[in-house]
C-alpha cells in the first residue's frame, strides 16, 4: 500500500501519482512511497518508461520545509540520494509537470531523464528566498542542462518561470498542448521516446558548463551583483555552488552541493527567512473564525479621496477588473487624481509591464463620482481622506446614511481611532481599518485593523480580499498607529535625540543602514516628507508633553519648512536624491540641546543600534502583551514587509530572540540607569519581556 502514490499500469508505461495534498511537498513518507513506486516500475519487465506526474495536485512545491531542522529531513531516502537513484534509473522517467514545479519538486523533475509541462505550469527553484540554495541536486543539474548564465538567473532571481519559458529555455522538452490533456500527452511523449529507443538519461547538452561562459565569469558576477546582496549569504553560497558545478564532475558537484545546503538550513539567515514563511501562512488564520465562515461577496468597490492613498488603493482592484468609483469633494481634485493614476498606469506602459490595452481596461474600471449617491451599490467602500477625525467622521455618518446594508465601510487612517470612527454610524458590525502603505498600488503590506465590533464575516472578508489583491494582510488591533506606526514611533524617537545627544544624521543612518535597513530612518522621513511625521504626532502631543525633548528637532525641522526631499531640504540637505550632511541641522541639534540641558558627547554605534532597535523591539512585546498583535510573527511580517527591515533577520521580535530576550532587558535596562530623567521616562521595559526572560524562555509568545 503506497497511500500517497497513485500508482497505475498502462504497460509498456507505468503511472506514478504524487497524491500527497495540499502540495506535494516531498516529506519523508513521500520520498519513501515514491522509492518504492520507482522501484516497483524498475523491476517489473512490463515497464518500459514510468510516468511521474500529480494527477490531482500541484506537481510539487519541493522539499517539506517544516522538516528542516528535523531528523526526517534527512531521513533515507533524503531527497538528494533519492534524486542520485533516479537519475540512475534503467528505465527512461518522464516528468509531466502541471501547475507548479518548484524547488527540490523542480529538481525531482531535473532528476527525470524527460520533461513535459502543462502550458500554464510555472517552473521555478525559490531556495534563495529562504536563505538556501537548491540542495537536490538543482545547482549542478539546471546549468549542465540549459548553461550557467540562465541558470544562475532562474536560481539567484527565485522568481518561477512560465512554461513557455522554460521550453524556450531547454529546461522542459516539450508542452502539452493543454492543462487536462497533460496526462495523455505524456504517454504519448513517453511512447515516442521508446520508438526511438531513446537512451534512459540523455546526455546534457552543457556536459561541462564552465565552457558556456569566459574564464572571468564567476568573478565579474561577484564584482557585479555583491553589492545589491547586502548581508544576505545564500546569493554567494549559490555562487560558489554554481562555480563547482563549473569545475567538478556531477558527483563531487552534488556533494558539495549537499555540503553548502546543510550549512546554509543551519543558518540563522535561513531559520528567519523559513520564520517568516511559515508567519505569512499563520496570518490568513484568526482564532476563532472558521475557515468555513460565508464571505460577503465584494463584486463594486468605492473609494473616497484620490489623492496619493486613495489613487493607489483604486488601482489595485482596477488592476483585478473589479469597477471602482472614486469619489472627490471638487471636480479638480478628481480630474487630478484620475490623471494621476493613467500617468502611472502610463509609466507601467513605457517600461513594457502594460500593453496600451490593458492601460485602458483598467482605467475603464475607473468611474469618477463627485456625488455619495454613485455608492449606493457599493459592496466595499475605503476611505482615505485626510488624516483629521472631524473629516472622517463626516464622511462615515454620510456613507452610513447611503450605503446599503450589509456594505462594508474601510477606512485607510494611519493613526485614527477605528472604534471612534465605526460609532459615527449605525453598523460598527460593517466598519474596520484596511490600512494601505505608500505607494497602495505596489506596497505589500496591508493592515487590516479590528475593531471592538468589527463583524467576523467582515473581518475575513477583508483578509481574503487583501490576499485576492496580492496584498499580506496582517491583522492589528485598534491603538494609536496600530502595529507598524506605533513601532516606529519610539524607533524614531531614539534616532531624533541621539542627534541632540551628538550623533550625526549619516551616522544614524550608515549602523540602520549596516544593520541591513533599507533607508536609515532619518533618510526614511526625509521621503515621506517631515510635515507627514509632524502630523501623525500631533494626537500625541498631550502624553508626550513629559519630555519636552520629544521630537523636538524634527517639529524644528518642520517649522523651518525642512520637509525632506519634497522641499530640498529635512535632516539633510538635497541635490536631486543625493543627499548630504548639513551644517546648520548639525548647528540646529547643537542649540537645541543647549536649551534642553542635554550634555553632547561622542556616540559610538553601539549604542545607536541599541537604543533604536531594543526600543522598537520593546514596543513590539507591549503590542503583542496588548493582544494588538495576534502574534509575533505578524509584527515581524509588519516590519519585515512594510518598513524595510532586513527579512533575513526575520523581523524584530524574531531578531530579539536570536540575540536573546536576556541580552535585549539588561541593555534597556542598563540606559534605563545611563540616560537619567530621559532613561527612566522611555526605557521601561515591556513587562512581557521581563516575564519571559524571568521564566527563562527563549521563545516569544503571549
Ligand atoms: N513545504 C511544506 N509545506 C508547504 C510547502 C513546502 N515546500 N509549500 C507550501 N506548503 C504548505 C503551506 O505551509 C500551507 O500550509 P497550511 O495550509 O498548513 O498553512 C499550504 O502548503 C498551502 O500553501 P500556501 O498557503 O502558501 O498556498 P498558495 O496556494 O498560496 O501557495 C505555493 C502555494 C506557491 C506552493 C507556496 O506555498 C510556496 O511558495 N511554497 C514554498 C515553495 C518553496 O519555497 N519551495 C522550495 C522549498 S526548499 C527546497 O525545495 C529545498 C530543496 O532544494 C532541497
Ligand atoms: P492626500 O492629501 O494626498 O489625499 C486626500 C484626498 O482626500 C484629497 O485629494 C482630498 O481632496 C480628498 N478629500 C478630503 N476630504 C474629502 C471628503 N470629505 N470627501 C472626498 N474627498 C475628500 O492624503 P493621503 O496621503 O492620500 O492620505 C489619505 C489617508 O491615508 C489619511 O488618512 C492618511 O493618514 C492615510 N495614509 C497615508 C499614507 C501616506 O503615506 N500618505 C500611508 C497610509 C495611510
Amino acid at each position: 500500500m503506497l497511500p500517497l502514490i497513485d500508482y497505475r499500469q498502462a504497460p509498456p508505461l507505468a503511472l506514478i501519482g504524487l497524491n500527497r495534498a495540499p502540495v506535494n511537498a516531498l516529506g519523508h513518507a513521500l520520498r519513501q512511497e515514491l522509492q518504492v513506486a520507482v522501484r516497483q516500475a524498475c523491476a517489473d519487465p512490463a515497464i518500459q518508461a514510468v510516468v511521474i506526474h500529480a494527477p490531482a495536485l500541484p506537481f510539487s512545491a519541493g522539499a517539506d520545509i517544516s522538516e528542516f531542522g528535523h531528523s526526517r529531513f534527512t531521513a533515507q531516502p533524503s531527497l538528494p540520494e533519492l534524486l542520485i537513484e533516479l537519475a540512475a534509473s534503467p528505465k527512461p522517467l518522464i516528468a509531466a509537470i502541471n501547475t507548479l514545479a518548484l524547488g527540490g519538486g523542480l529538481e525531482l523533475a531535473l532528476a527525470c531523464g524527460y520533461r513535459i509541462a502543462a502550458p500554464n505550469a510555472r517552473l521555478g527553484l525559490p531556495e534563495i528566498s529562504l536563505g538556501l540554495l537548491p540542495g537536490a541536486g538543482g545547482t549542478q543539474r539546471l546549468p549542465r542542462l540549459i548553461g550557467v548564465e540562465p541558470a544562475l538567473a532562474l536560481m539567484q532571481s527565485g522568481q518561477p518561470i512560465s512554461a513557455a519559458r522554460a521550453l524556450e529555455l531547454g529546461l522542459v522538452d516539450c508542452l502539452a498542448s493543454r492543462a487536462e490533456t497533460l496526462p495523455d500527452e505524456a504517454c504519448a511523449y513517453a511512447h515516442a521516446l521508446l520508438a526511438r529507443q531513446a537512451a534512459p538519461f540523455p546526455d546534457y547538452p552543457h556536459p561541462d558548463p564552465g565552457q558556456t561562459v569566459s574564464a572571468s565569469f564567476f568573478a565579474d558576477y561577484l564584482h557585479q551583483h555583491q553589492g545589491s546582496w547586502k548581508g544576505r549569504e545564500a546569493p554567494r553560497t549559490l555562487l560558489e555552488a554554481v562555480h563547482t558545478a563549473c569545475q567538478q564532475p556531477l558527483a563531487a558537484g552534488l556533494a558539495h552541493e549537499q555540503a553548502l545546503f546543510m550549512a546554509a538550513i543551519d543558518s540563522p539567515q535561513s531559520q528567519a527567512l523559513r520564520h517568516l514563511f511559515f508567519a505569512e501562512r499563520e496570518a490568513g488564520k484568526v482564532p476563532g473564525i472558521e475557515a468555513s465562515l460565508p464571505l460577503r461577496p465584494i463584486r463594486q468597490v468605492a473609494v473616497i479621496g484620490a489623492g496619493t492613498m486613495g489613487g493607489g488603493i483604486a488601482m489595485n482592484f482596477a488592476n483585478r477588473g473589479l469597477p471602482v468609483v472614486l469619489l472627490e469633494q471638487t471636480r479638480e481634485a478628481l480630474d487630478r487624481g484620475l490623471a494621476q493614476i493613467r500617468n502611472n498606469y502610463e509609466i507601467s506602459a513605457r517600461r513594457g509591464k502594460l500593453s496600451a490595452a490593458e492601460v485602458e481596461q483598467r482605467m475603464a474600471c475607473l468611474t469618477g463620482s463627485l456625488d455619495y449617491a454613485d455608492l449606493a451599490e457599493a459592496d466595499l467602500v475605503i476611505e482615505a481622506v485626510f488624516e483629521s477625525m472631524a473629516v472622517k467622521r463626516q464622511v462615515f455618518t454620510t456613507l452610513d446614511a447611503v450605503c446599503k446594508p450589509g456594505a462594508i465601510l474601510a477606512s485607510n487612517t494611519s493613526t485614527l481611532d477605528i472604534d471612534a470612527i465605526a460609532a459615527c454610524t449605525q453598523r460598527p458590525q460593517d466598519v474596520l481599518g484596511l490600512h494601505f502603505f505608500s505607494p497602495a498600488n505596489v506596497m505589500r503590506l496591508l493592515e487590516v485593523v479590528r475593531g471592538q465590533a468589527t463583524a467576523p464575516d467582515v473581518l475575513a472578508t477583508a483578509l481574503k480580499l487583501g490576499k485576492q489583491l496580492g496584498k499580506l494582510p496582517v491583522v492589528s488591533g485598534v491603538c494609536y498607529g496600530f502595529i507598524g506606526n506605533r513601532m516606529l514611533e519610539p524607533y524614531s524617537r531614539e534616532a531624533y535625540h541621539l542627534l541632540l545627544e551628538g550623533a550625526s544624521a549619516a551616522q544614524i543612518d550608515r549602523v540602520l543602514t549596516e544593520f541591513g535597513f533599507n533607508m536609515g530612518v532619518l533618510s526614511m522621513y526625509d521621503l515621506v516628507g517631515i510635515d507627514v511625521g509632524y502630523l501623525i504626532r500631533t494626537p500625541m502631543r498631550a502624553i508626550l508633553s513629559q519630555d519636552p525633548s520629544y521630537c523636538r528637532l524634527a517639529d524644528e525641522l518642520y517649522a523651518l519648512g525642512r520637509y525632506g526631499q519634497k522641499s530640498g531640504r529635512g535632516t539633510y540637505l538635497y541635490a536631486g536624491r543625493e543627499r548630504q550632511d548639513d551644517p546648520e541641522v548639525q548647528a540646529l541639534a547643537e542649540r537645541l540641546a543647549t536649551e534642553l540641558g542635554i550634555t553632547r558627547r561622542e556616540i559610538s554605534d553601539q549604542e545607536i543600534h541599541e537604543r533604536c532597535l531594543f526600543m522598537l523591539i520593546n514596543e513590539g512585546l507591549k503590542i503583542l502583551d496588548e493582544g494588538i498583535a495576534l502574534r509575533a510573527g505578524d509584527i515581524d511580517l509588519v516590519w519585515t514587509c512594510g518598513y524595510g527591515f532586513p527579512d533575513w533577520r526575520g523581523g524584530p521580535l524574531h531578531y530579539a530572540e536570536q540575540i536573546g530576550l536576556a541580552h535585549v532587558l539588561a541593555t534597556l535596562q542598563k540606559y534605563r540607569t545611563q540616560l537619567g530623567d530621559y532613561g527612566a521616562l522611555w526605557f521601561q521595559p515591556a513587562a512581557l519581556l521581563e516575564r519571559l526572560v524571568a521564566a527563562g524562555q527563549t521563545h516569544i509568545s503571549r
